[in-house]
């Protein structure tokens, strides 16, 4: 119960949560909880299924912090395609690389302000290190012609989402929350302005922003792009459990991270990352951004609904 609760400190796609958990003598199950699905933003469900992978990555990472060595089935039952994944303790070693990383589950931010420089090539080595483990590729987009073919990309994501039947909707929604909602972005995790063009507009928030770059290429952070092998919600959980490894290792080496979706939400602009700036046959899931904090000061946590209520019950 204690990992499972701290499991819920995972990004999910616009703060949805879209998880359930059923916890036994031996067992966690992880079950997507479809009543969240974006429609008009995430078709697919792959943000939905990341977000369950980001969860489920914490989950192991703060088991393994407690002593106990996990093994995991994804997908088990394919006759119950919301059940993402069973988690039961096995004798045998805890693995090394998840150590001191569930000492940054509660650090961990989106940041959506301007960052103050790019990561170290070793740092995003360790990264992509990190993401491979979880069966993911991480594709740094280094040099100019990169990065502006990628920003012209984000920039077509975002004028045709706005198009979206729905989208703007999902947008004010949960943007928009009630006064002490569980959930949802609120205005303290959004700037008052947006400080590149790479980011997904929200309204406009209360955190100071930083330094405007004069262009887009200005930005000082690194994108990476995280591929899978496939693009089955097998692939997604596992790109979303490769993504919250890329997090979390970021934080604990004290770098600022944004997940960014829009790009692989909409059918083309994803296909574009594949062939024009990756040149793989491998399919983009999400982007990240990655840069050094403007400042060592803390930003607010966003909120998260409580054990209670995501709970499903026993028997
Ligand atoms: C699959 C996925 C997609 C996301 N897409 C975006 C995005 O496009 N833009 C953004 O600013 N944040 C994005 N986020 C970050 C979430 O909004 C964030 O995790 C959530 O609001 C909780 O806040 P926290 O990460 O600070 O705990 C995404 C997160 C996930 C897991």
């Amino acid at each position: 119960m204690r990992a499972v609760e701290r499991a819920l400190w995972a990004p999910s796609v616009h703060n949805t949560q879209p998880w359930r958990w059923w916890v036994g003598d031996d067992v966690v199950e992880l079950y997507a909880d479809r009543t969240h699905h974006l429609v008009g933003t995430d078709p697919d469900q792959r943000d939905l299924v990341i977000s369950c992978g980001t969860a489920l990555h914490h989950l192991q990472v703060a088991l393994h912090q407690l002593g106990v060595p996990t093994v995991t089935e994804r997908l088990p039952d394919p006759e119950n395609r919301d059940l993402l994944a069973r988690v039961q303790p096995t004798s045998g070693p805890i693995e090394d690389r998840n150590a001191g990383l569930a000492n940054a589950i509660e650090r961990r931010r989106t940041d959506r302000r301007a960052f103050a420089g790019p990561p170290q090539p070793a740092q995003l080595r360790r990264l992509a290190r990190h993401a491979a483990w979880c069966g993911a590729a991480l594709h740094p987009v280094l040099g100019v012609t990169a990065q502006a073919r990628l920003l012209a990309i984000l920039g077509e994501a975002s004028s045709r989402q706005r198009e979206v039947p729905g989208y703007p909707a999902e947008l004010a929604i949960w943007t928009r929350r009630y006064h002490e909602a569980h959930d949802g972005i609120p205005p303290e995790a959004r700037t008052v302005q947006f400080p590149t063009h790479s980011l997904r507009q929200f309204p406009a928030g209360h955190l100071l922003a930083g330094p405007r770059p004069q262009t887009a290429l200005e930005d000082t952070a690194t994108l990476v792009i995280l591929t899978t092998d496939g693009d089955e919600p097998l692939d997604w959980l596992r790109a979303g459990e490769a993504t919250s490894a890329v997090l979390l290792v970021a934080t604990q080496l004290g770098l600022a991270s944004t997940p960014l979706s829009q790009a692989t939400e909409v059918d083309h602009t994803r296909r574009q990352l594949a062939h024009t700036i990756l040149g793989v046959s491998a399919h983009p899931q999400i982007i990240i951004r990655i840069g050094l904090p403007i400042d060592a000061a803390e930003l607010p946590a966003t909120p998260r609904r409580p054990l209670s209520s995501i709970l499903l019950p026993r028997g």
